[in-house]
Protein backbone atom coordinates (compact mmCIF):
# COMPACT_ATOMS: atom_id res chain seq x y z
CA UNK A 1 0.00 0.00 0.00
CA UNK A 2 1.40 3.31 -0.68
CA UNK A 3 -0.94 6.41 -0.59
CA UNK A 4 -0.61 10.16 -0.12
CA UNK A 5 -3.03 10.85 3.10
CA UNK A 6 -1.19 8.77 5.94
CA UNK A 7 -1.71 11.43 8.71
CA UNK A 8 -5.42 11.71 10.17
CA UNK A 9 -5.15 7.93 10.18
CA UNK A 10 -4.58 5.12 13.06
CA UNK A 11 -5.15 2.20 11.31
CA UNK A 12 -4.10 0.61 8.48
CA UNK A 13 -6.93 0.42 5.27
CA UNK A 14 -8.17 -2.98 4.81
CA UNK A 15 -6.34 -4.78 1.84
CA UNK A 16 -9.56 -5.27 0.05
CA UNK A 17 -10.64 -1.83 0.99
CA UNK A 18 -7.47 -0.38 -0.76
CA UNK A 19 -7.60 -2.57 -3.78
CA UNK A 20 -11.50 -1.52 -4.46
CA UNK A 21 -10.32 1.96 -3.63
CA UNK A 22 -7.31 2.07 -5.79
CA UNK A 23 -7.12 2.80 -9.66
CA UNK A 24 -3.50 2.38 -10.67
CA UNK A 25 -4.15 -0.73 -12.78
CA UNK A 26 -6.08 1.68 -15.21
CA UNK A 27 -5.41 5.41 -14.48
CA UNK A 28 -1.66 4.98 -15.53
CA UNK A 29 -2.69 5.68 -18.98
CA UNK A 30 -2.88 9.53 -17.88
CA UNK A 31 1.00 8.88 -16.85
CA UNK A 32 1.82 11.75 -19.51
CA UNK A 33 -0.73 13.71 -19.10
CA UNK A 34 -0.05 13.71 -15.30
CA UNK A 35 3.22 14.77 -16.24
CA UNK A 36 2.62 17.42 -18.55
CA UNK A 37 0.15 19.18 -15.98
CA UNK A 38 2.63 18.71 -13.07
CA UNK A 39 5.30 20.85 -15.13
CA UNK A 40 2.52 23.53 -16.49
CA UNK A 41 1.54 23.42 -12.70
CA UNK A 42 4.81 24.17 -11.22
CA UNK A 43 6.17 26.51 -14.10
CA UNK A 44 3.16 28.65 -12.97
CA UNK A 45 3.71 28.61 -9.84
CA UNK A 46 7.81 29.74 -9.64
CA UNK A 47 6.51 32.74 -12.16
CA UNK A 48 3.61 33.46 -9.14
CA UNK A 49 6.86 33.10 -6.79
CA UNK A 50 5.42 30.16 -4.60
CA UNK A 51 8.26 27.86 -5.72
CA UNK A 52 11.33 29.32 -6.33
CA UNK A 53 13.55 29.02 -9.55
CA UNK A 54 15.47 26.19 -8.33
CA UNK A 55 12.41 24.43 -7.16
CA UNK A 56 10.87 24.56 -10.33
CA UNK A 57 13.26 23.11 -12.57
CA UNK A 58 14.99 20.23 -9.96
CA UNK A 59 11.16 19.21 -9.63
CA UNK A 60 10.79 19.59 -13.87
CA UNK A 61 13.83 17.66 -14.23
CA UNK A 62 12.69 15.21 -11.79
CA UNK A 63 9.76 14.72 -13.68
CA UNK A 64 10.94 14.18 -17.00
CA UNK A 65 13.54 11.75 -15.88
CA UNK A 66 10.49 9.46 -14.65
CA UNK A 67 9.33 9.84 -18.02
CA UNK A 68 12.32 9.21 -19.51
CA UNK A 69 12.83 6.28 -17.81
CA UNK A 70 9.03 5.07 -17.55
CA UNK A 71 8.98 5.37 -21.23
CA UNK A 72 12.46 2.98 -21.41
CA UNK A 73 11.18 0.51 -19.14
CA UNK A 74 13.58 1.02 -16.51
CA UNK A 75 10.83 2.35 -14.35
CA UNK A 76 7.81 0.34 -14.11
CA UNK A 77 4.92 2.06 -12.97
CA UNK A 78 4.32 -0.33 -9.85
CA UNK A 79 0.48 -1.04 -8.81
CA UNK A 80 1.19 -0.68 -5.31
CA UNK A 81 0.81 2.71 -5.53
CA UNK A 82 -3.02 3.97 -4.94
CA UNK A 83 -2.79 5.79 -8.55
CA UNK A 84 -0.87 7.29 -10.95
CA UNK A 85 -0.78 10.78 -9.49
CA UNK A 86 0.85 8.88 -6.27
CA UNK A 87 3.08 7.28 -8.18
CA UNK A 88 4.64 10.16 -9.67
CA UNK A 89 4.66 12.06 -6.75
CA UNK A 90 6.18 9.39 -5.01
CA UNK A 91 8.73 8.68 -7.37
CA UNK A 92 9.86 12.58 -7.70
CA UNK A 93 10.02 12.90 -3.97
CA UNK A 94 12.56 9.81 -3.72
CA UNK A 95 14.30 11.57 -6.85
CA UNK A 96 14.65 15.17 -5.96
CA UNK A 97 13.89 14.87 -2.16
CA UNK A 98 11.78 17.99 -0.35
CA UNK A 99 11.55 19.84 -3.12
CA UNK A 100 9.13 16.86 -4.63
CA UNK A 101 6.79 17.33 -1.80
CA UNK A 102 6.31 20.86 -2.54
CA UNK A 103 4.59 20.21 -6.39
CA UNK A 104 1.42 19.33 -4.84
CA UNK A 105 1.14 22.70 -3.22
CA UNK A 106 -1.70 24.74 -4.74
CA UNK A 107 -3.48 21.99 -6.12
CA UNK A 108 -5.60 19.12 -5.33
CA UNK A 109 -5.65 15.16 -7.13
CA UNK A 110 -9.36 16.58 -7.71
CA UNK A 111 -8.22 19.12 -10.28
CA UNK A 112 -5.25 16.89 -11.16
CA UNK A 113 -7.55 14.24 -12.49
CA UNK A 114 -10.01 16.43 -14.04
CA UNK A 115 -6.93 17.84 -15.88
CA UNK A 116 -5.36 14.72 -17.27
CA UNK A 117 -8.63 13.28 -18.22
CA UNK A 118 -9.51 16.30 -20.34
CA UNK A 119 -5.73 16.43 -21.44
CA UNK A 120 -6.03 12.37 -22.53
CA UNK A 121 -9.42 12.88 -23.82
CA UNK A 122 -8.39 15.76 -26.36
CA UNK A 123 -5.76 13.86 -27.95
CA UNK A 124 -8.73 11.05 -28.25
CA UNK A 125 -11.10 13.55 -30.17
CA UNK A 126 -8.26 14.45 -32.30
CA UNK A 127 -6.84 11.13 -33.22
CA UNK A 128 -10.86 10.26 -34.14
CA UNK A 129 -11.13 12.99 -35.94
CA UNK A 130 -7.92 12.46 -37.99
CA UNK A 131 -9.48 8.77 -38.36
CA UNK A 132 -12.43 9.46 -39.85
CA UNK A 133 -11.19 11.97 -42.24
CA UNK A 134 -9.64 8.56 -43.65
CA UNK A 135 -12.26 7.11 -43.89
CA UNK A 136 -13.41 10.14 -45.65
CA UNK A 137 -11.06 9.68 -48.23
CA UNK A 138 -11.43 5.88 -48.86
CA UNK A 139 -15.68 7.13 -49.36
CA UNK A 140 -14.69 9.81 -51.41
CA UNK A 141 -12.64 8.02 -53.91
CA UNK A 142 -14.85 4.82 -54.40
CA UNK A 143 -17.55 7.76 -55.21
CA UNK A 144 -15.67 9.02 -57.71
CA UNK A 145 -15.02 6.11 -59.31
CA UNK A 146 -18.50 4.34 -59.44
CA UNK A 147 -20.31 7.91 -60.58
CA UNK A 148 -22.18 5.28 -63.32
CA UNK A 149 -21.91 2.18 -61.61
CA UNK A 150 -25.47 1.27 -60.89
CA UNK A 151 -27.12 -0.89 -57.90
CA UNK A 152 -30.80 -0.66 -56.48
CA UNK A 153 -32.28 1.42 -53.83
CA UNK A 154 -34.12 0.48 -50.92
CA UNK A 155 -36.78 1.38 -48.95
CA UNK A 156 -37.92 -1.34 -46.35
CA UNK A 157 -35.30 -3.54 -47.66
CA UNK A 158 -37.46 -3.65 -50.77
CA UNK A 159 -36.02 -2.35 -54.33
CA UNK A 160 -37.22 1.13 -54.32
CA UNK A 161 -35.44 2.95 -57.29
CA UNK A 162 -32.14 2.07 -59.28
CA UNK A 163 -29.28 4.44 -57.63
CA UNK A 164 -25.62 4.30 -58.13
CA UNK A 165 -22.82 3.42 -56.10
CA UNK A 166 -21.46 6.70 -55.95
CA UNK A 167 -24.91 7.84 -54.48
CA UNK A 168 -25.37 5.30 -51.68
CA UNK A 169 -21.57 6.13 -50.28
CA UNK A 170 -22.51 9.33 -50.81
CA UNK A 171 -25.13 8.80 -48.05
CA UNK A 172 -22.53 7.55 -45.44
CA UNK A 173 -20.14 10.06 -46.90
CA UNK A 174 -22.44 12.66 -45.16
CA UNK A 175 -22.57 10.75 -42.17
CA UNK A 176 -19.45 10.70 -41.46
CA UNK A 177 -18.44 13.96 -42.15
CA UNK A 178 -21.52 15.48 -39.64
CA UNK A 179 -19.18 13.00 -36.86
CA UNK A 180 -15.93 14.98 -37.89
CA UNK A 181 -18.43 18.16 -37.66
CA UNK A 182 -18.86 17.00 -33.75
CA UNK A 183 -15.34 16.40 -32.99
CA UNK A 184 -14.80 19.89 -34.32
CA UNK A 185 -17.48 20.80 -31.87
CA UNK A 186 -16.54 18.94 -29.04
CA UNK A 187 -12.97 20.20 -29.14
CA UNK A 188 -14.41 23.90 -28.87
CA UNK A 189 -16.44 23.24 -25.47
CA UNK A 190 -13.95 21.01 -24.09
CA UNK A 191 -10.93 23.23 -24.31
CA UNK A 192 -10.79 25.13 -20.71
CA UNK A 193 -8.46 24.28 -18.15
CA UNK A 194 -9.98 23.22 -14.96
CA UNK A 195 -6.64 23.61 -12.99
CA UNK A 196 -6.34 25.30 -10.20
CA UNK A 197 -9.71 23.98 -9.30
CA UNK A 198 -8.34 22.57 -5.87
CA UNK A 199 -10.32 19.91 -3.73
CA UNK A 200 -13.19 22.52 -5.08
CA UNK A 201 -13.13 25.68 -3.76
CA UNK A 202 -9.68 27.05 -5.56
CA UNK A 203 -6.53 28.17 -3.33
CA UNK A 204 -5.28 30.49 -1.60
CA UNK A 205 -2.21 30.95 -3.49
CA UNK A 206 -1.75 33.58 -6.08
CA UNK A 207 -2.26 31.39 -8.70
CA UNK A 208 -2.52 32.70 -12.35
CA UNK A 209 -4.99 30.12 -13.67
CA UNK A 210 -4.40 31.81 -17.70
CA UNK A 211 -1.50 31.17 -17.70
CA UNK A 212 -1.70 27.59 -16.71
CA UNK A 213 -4.04 27.09 -19.54
CA UNK A 214 -2.37 28.92 -22.13
CA UNK A 215 0.89 26.50 -21.18
CA UNK A 216 -1.08 23.38 -21.92
CA UNK A 217 -3.28 25.33 -24.91
CA UNK A 218 -6.61 25.28 -22.95
CA UNK A 219 -8.58 28.64 -25.02
CA UNK A 220 -8.82 29.90 -20.65
CA UNK A 221 -9.56 28.65 -17.23
CA UNK A 222 -12.62 27.42 -16.33
CA UNK A 223 -14.60 29.51 -14.66
CA UNK A 224 -16.52 27.34 -11.75
CA UNK A 225 -14.54 25.70 -9.21
CA UNK A 226 -16.97 23.44 -7.96
CA UNK A 227 -18.20 22.68 -11.81
CA UNK A 228 -14.33 22.28 -13.09
CA UNK A 229 -13.52 19.55 -10.63
CA UNK A 230 -17.38 17.98 -11.17
CA UNK A 231 -18.06 18.28 -14.89
CA UNK A 232 -17.58 15.42 -17.07
CA UNK A 233 -19.55 16.41 -19.90
CA UNK A 234 -16.90 16.66 -22.49
CA UNK A 235 -16.83 12.91 -22.10
CA UNK A 236 -20.64 12.25 -22.11
CA UNK A 237 -20.40 14.62 -25.33
CA UNK A 238 -17.22 12.02 -26.51
CA UNK A 239 -19.34 8.78 -25.94
CA UNK A 240 -22.59 9.95 -27.32
CA UNK A 241 -20.78 11.24 -30.32
CA UNK A 242 -18.59 7.86 -30.34
CA UNK A 243 -21.80 6.31 -30.39
CA UNK A 244 -22.88 7.61 -33.45
CA UNK A 245 -19.99 7.05 -35.15
CA UNK A 246 -20.38 2.92 -34.15
CA UNK A 247 -24.01 3.83 -35.38
CA UNK A 248 -23.26 4.75 -38.77
CA UNK A 249 -20.41 1.98 -38.70
CA UNK A 250 -23.08 -0.07 -37.63
CA UNK A 251 -25.52 0.09 -40.58
CA UNK A 252 -22.75 0.24 -43.02
CA UNK A 253 -21.16 -2.90 -41.60
CA UNK A 254 -25.24 -4.72 -42.16
CA UNK A 255 -24.91 -2.99 -45.74
CA UNK A 256 -21.80 -4.61 -46.55
CA UNK A 257 -22.42 -8.19 -44.83
CA UNK A 258 -26.09 -8.06 -46.50
CA UNK A 259 -23.46 -7.53 -50.03
CA UNK A 260 -21.50 -10.29 -49.51
CA UNK A 261 -24.37 -12.67 -49.37
CA UNK A 262 -24.39 -15.47 -52.09
CA UNK A 263 -28.15 -14.15 -52.77
CA UNK A 264 -26.81 -10.70 -53.54
CA UNK A 265 -23.15 -11.04 -54.52
CA UNK A 266 -22.64 -7.55 -55.09
CA UNK A 267 -18.98 -7.20 -53.21
CA UNK A 268 -16.04 -9.53 -52.96
CA UNK A 269 -14.38 -9.09 -49.28
CA UNK A 270 -10.62 -9.10 -49.66
CA UNK A 271 -8.72 -12.22 -48.11
CA UNK A 272 -7.23 -10.04 -45.57
CA UNK A 273 -10.06 -9.05 -44.38
CA UNK A 274 -12.64 -12.23 -44.38
CA UNK A 275 -11.97 -15.42 -42.41
CA UNK A 276 -12.98 -19.30 -43.15
CA UNK A 277 -14.96 -21.65 -41.44
CA UNK A 278 -13.50 -24.74 -39.49
CA UNK A 279 -16.19 -26.94 -40.65
CA UNK A 280 -17.46 -25.40 -44.44
CA UNK A 281 -14.16 -25.20 -46.79
CA UNK A 282 -16.68 -22.76 -49.36
CA UNK A 283 -17.04 -20.29 -46.68
CA UNK A 284 -15.63 -16.62 -46.82
CA UNK A 285 -17.25 -15.11 -44.13
CA UNK A 286 -17.22 -10.83 -43.20
CA UNK A 287 -16.04 -11.37 -39.59
CA UNK A 288 -14.59 -7.81 -39.26
CA UNK A 289 -18.16 -6.45 -40.73
CA UNK A 290 -20.43 -8.17 -38.00
CA UNK A 291 -17.50 -7.71 -35.50
CA UNK A 292 -17.93 -3.78 -36.06
CA UNK A 293 -21.75 -4.71 -35.75
CA UNK A 294 -21.37 -6.34 -32.25
CA UNK A 295 -18.65 -3.74 -30.57
CA UNK A 296 -21.66 -0.66 -31.47
CA UNK A 297 -23.17 -1.96 -27.98
CA UNK A 298 -20.07 -2.09 -26.41
CA UNK A 299 -19.80 1.85 -27.05
CA UNK A 300 -23.38 2.56 -26.16
CA UNK A 301 -22.78 0.65 -23.13
CA UNK A 302 -19.70 3.25 -22.08
CA UNK A 303 -22.33 6.24 -22.76
CA UNK A 304 -25.15 5.15 -20.66
CA UNK A 305 -22.46 3.76 -17.73
CA UNK A 306 -21.34 7.23 -17.62
CA UNK A 307 -24.40 9.06 -18.05
CA UNK A 308 -25.83 6.83 -14.92
CA UNK A 309 -22.91 7.61 -13.23
CA UNK A 310 -23.11 11.27 -12.97
CA UNK A 311 -26.64 11.20 -12.48
CA UNK A 312 -26.71 11.05 -9.00
CA UNK A 313 -24.13 13.12 -7.86
CA UNK A 314 -23.85 16.07 -5.69
CA UNK A 315 -21.51 18.54 -6.18
CA UNK A 316 -18.69 18.39 -6.10
CA UNK A 317 -15.89 15.49 -6.53
CA UNK A 318 -17.49 12.11 -5.70
CA UNK A 319 -15.19 9.02 -5.65
CA UNK A 320 -17.85 7.67 -8.17
CA UNK A 321 -16.22 9.41 -10.86
CA UNK A 322 -13.02 7.49 -11.10
CA UNK A 323 -15.41 5.20 -12.62
CA UNK A 324 -15.42 7.31 -16.07
CA UNK A 325 -12.12 6.01 -16.94
CA UNK A 326 -12.42 2.25 -17.59
CA UNK A 327 -15.20 2.48 -19.82
CA UNK A 328 -14.18 5.43 -21.72
CA UNK A 329 -10.86 3.93 -22.16
CA UNK A 330 -12.61 1.35 -23.17
CA UNK A 331 -15.03 2.99 -25.89
CA UNK A 332 -11.68 4.77 -27.13
CA UNK A 333 -9.42 1.59 -27.92
CA UNK A 334 -12.86 -0.21 -29.81
CA UNK A 335 -13.59 3.42 -31.93
CA UNK A 336 -10.35 3.17 -32.96
CA UNK A 337 -9.69 -0.14 -33.80
CA UNK A 338 -13.45 0.08 -35.69
CA UNK A 339 -12.70 2.94 -37.75
CA UNK A 340 -9.20 1.56 -38.89
CA UNK A 341 -10.19 -1.73 -39.64
CA UNK A 342 -13.46 -0.55 -41.38
CA UNK A 343 -10.81 1.62 -43.52
CA UNK A 344 -9.10 -1.11 -44.59
CA UNK A 345 -11.80 -3.25 -45.18
CA UNK A 346 -13.67 -0.90 -47.83
CA UNK A 347 -10.47 0.41 -49.48
CA UNK A 348 -9.73 -3.77 -50.27
CA UNK A 349 -13.19 -4.35 -51.23
CA UNK A 350 -14.06 -5.34 -54.74
CA UNK A 351 -17.54 -4.42 -56.35
CA UNK A 352 -19.36 -7.12 -58.90
CA UNK A 353 -20.67 -4.16 -60.88
CA UNK A 354 -22.03 -7.03 -63.45
CA UNK A 355 -24.44 -7.75 -60.46
CA UNK A 356 -25.20 -4.81 -59.10
CA UNK A 357 -26.50 -3.43 -62.58
CA UNK A 358 -28.43 -6.71 -62.53
CA UNK A 359 -29.99 -6.51 -59.59
CA UNK A 360 -30.58 -2.79 -60.60
CA UNK A 361 -33.11 -3.31 -63.24
CA UNK A 362 -35.24 -6.18 -62.04
CA UNK A 363 -37.48 -5.70 -59.26
CA UNK A 364 -39.28 -2.99 -60.71
CA UNK A 365 -37.20 -0.26 -59.78
CA UNK A 366 -38.38 1.60 -63.15
CA UNK A 367 -42.25 2.00 -61.95
CA UNK A 368 -41.84 5.50 -60.54
CA UNK A 369 -40.23 6.47 -64.05
CA UNK A 370 -43.23 4.41 -65.84
CA UNK A 371 -45.46 6.51 -63.59
CA UNK A 372 -43.38 10.32 -64.31
CA UNK A 373 -43.65 9.02 -68.28
CA UNK A 374 -47.32 9.41 -68.35
CA UNK A 375 -47.75 12.28 -65.99
CA UNK A 376 -45.62 13.90 -68.60
CA UNK A 377 -47.56 12.61 -71.28
CA UNK A 378 -51.07 14.46 -69.34
CA UNK A 379 -52.00 11.82 -66.76
CA UNK A 380 -52.88 13.24 -63.79
CA UNK A 381 -49.96 11.29 -61.51
CA UNK A 382 -52.62 9.69 -59.20
CA UNK A 383 -54.16 7.82 -62.45
CA UNK A 384 -50.71 6.83 -63.84
CA UNK A 385 -50.09 5.80 -60.18
CA UNK A 386 -52.78 3.26 -60.66
CA UNK A 387 -51.93 2.20 -64.50
CA UNK A 388 -48.31 1.51 -63.55
CA UNK A 389 -49.94 -0.57 -60.44
CA UNK A 390 -51.97 -3.11 -62.48
CA UNK A 391 -48.72 -3.15 -65.34
CA UNK A 392 -46.71 -4.38 -62.25
CA UNK A 393 -49.20 -7.17 -61.72
CA UNK A 394 -49.44 -8.18 -65.36
CA UNK A 395 -45.63 -8.14 -65.20
CA UNK A 396 -45.46 -10.28 -62.04
CA UNK A 397 -48.29 -12.72 -63.72
CA UNK A 398 -46.15 -13.12 -67.12
CA UNK A 399 -42.92 -13.13 -64.76
CA UNK A 400 -41.42 -10.54 -66.97
CA UNK A 401 -40.53 -6.83 -66.80
CA UNK A 402 -41.79 -3.56 -67.73
CA UNK A 403 -39.35 -2.79 -70.21
CA UNK A 404 -39.51 -6.36 -72.03
CA UNK A 405 -43.56 -5.92 -72.67
CA UNK A 406 -44.42 -5.23 -76.40
CA UNK A 407 -45.98 -1.92 -77.21
CA UNK A 408 -49.10 -3.71 -78.13
CA UNK A 409 -49.17 -5.02 -74.26
CA UNK A 410 -48.25 -1.82 -72.88
CA UNK A 411 -50.74 0.11 -74.67
CA UNK A 412 -53.72 -2.36 -74.02
CA UNK A 413 -52.98 -0.90 -70.55
CA UNK A 414 -53.08 2.60 -71.54
CA UNK A 415 -52.83 3.97 -74.84
CA UNK A 416 -50.95 6.24 -73.61
CA UNK A 417 -47.71 4.63 -74.07
CA UNK A 418 -45.55 5.00 -77.26
CA UNK A 419 -42.00 3.30 -78.57
CA UNK A 420 -40.41 6.21 -75.95
CA UNK A 421 -41.44 4.37 -73.01
CA UNK A 422 -38.46 1.85 -73.82
CA UNK A 423 -35.60 4.91 -73.29
CA UNK A 424 -37.44 6.32 -70.27
CA UNK A 425 -37.57 3.05 -68.59
CA UNK A 426 -34.37 2.39 -69.06
CA UNK A 427 -31.91 1.75 -66.11
CA UNK A 428 -29.83 4.81 -67.88
CA UNK A 429 -32.53 7.51 -67.89
CA UNK A 430 -33.92 6.33 -64.54
CA UNK A 431 -30.37 7.21 -62.86
CA UNK A 432 -29.66 10.22 -64.77
CA UNK A 433 -32.77 12.09 -65.12
CA UNK A 434 -32.13 12.63 -61.18
CA UNK A 435 -30.32 15.92 -61.46
CA UNK A 436 -31.47 17.82 -58.16
CA UNK A 437 -28.53 18.17 -56.04
CA UNK A 438 -28.57 15.55 -53.41
CA UNK A 439 -30.09 13.02 -56.47
CA UNK A 440 -27.93 10.00 -57.84
CA UNK A 441 -27.91 11.54 -61.50
CA UNK A 442 -24.04 12.08 -62.65
CA UNK A 443 -24.25 16.01 -62.93
CA UNK A 444 -25.75 16.58 -59.32
CA UNK A 445 -22.77 14.04 -58.19
CA UNK A 446 -20.45 15.79 -59.74
CA UNK A 447 -21.35 18.84 -57.70
CA UNK A 448 -21.43 17.11 -54.71
CA UNK A 449 -18.09 15.51 -54.98
CA UNK A 450 -16.57 18.61 -55.60
CA UNK A 451 -18.16 20.07 -52.67
CA UNK A 452 -16.87 17.39 -50.74
CA UNK A 453 -13.29 16.86 -52.45
CA UNK A 454 -13.15 20.50 -51.11
CA UNK A 455 -14.17 20.05 -47.92
CA UNK A 456 -11.44 16.65 -47.68
CA UNK A 457 -8.73 19.08 -48.59
CA UNK A 458 -8.85 21.84 -46.25
N1 LIG B 1 -8.36 8.25 -8.82
C1 LIG B 1 -9.17 9.38 -8.59
C2 LIG B 1 -10.15 9.55 -9.75
O1 LIG B 1 -9.92 8.99 -10.75
C3 LIG B 1 -8.35 10.60 -8.47
C4 LIG B 1 -8.97 11.68 -7.66
C5 LIG B 1 -8.98 11.29 -6.25
N2 LIG B 1 -9.51 12.30 -5.43
C6 LIG B 1 -9.96 12.04 -4.21
N3 LIG B 1 -10.46 13.02 -3.58
N4 LIG B 1 -9.89 10.86 -3.70
O2 LIG B 1 -11.16 10.21 -9.67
Amino acid sequence: MAQLWGGRFTKETDQMVYDFNASITFDQRLFEEDIEGSIAHVTMMAKQGVLTQEEKESIIAGLNSIKTDVESGALEISTKFEDIHSFVEANLIDRIGDAGKKMHTGRSRNDQVALDMRLYTRKQVVIVDDLLRGLLEVILKTMEENLDTYMPGFTHLQKAQPTTLAHHYGAYFEMFKRDRLRMKDILVRMNQCPLGAGAMAGTTYPLDRAYTAELMHFDGPTLNSMDSVADRDYLIEFLAALSTIMMHLSRFCEEIIIWNTNEYQFVELDDAYSTGSSIMPQKKNPDIAELVRGKTGRVYGALVSMLTTMKGLPLAYNKDMQEDKQVSFDAFDTVKDCLTLFTGMLSTMKFRKDKMAVSAMNGFTNATDAADYLVNKGVPFRDAHGIIGRLVLYCIDKNTSIDALSLAELKEISPVFEEDIYDAVSLETCVEKRLTIGAPGKDAMKQVIAINREYLNI
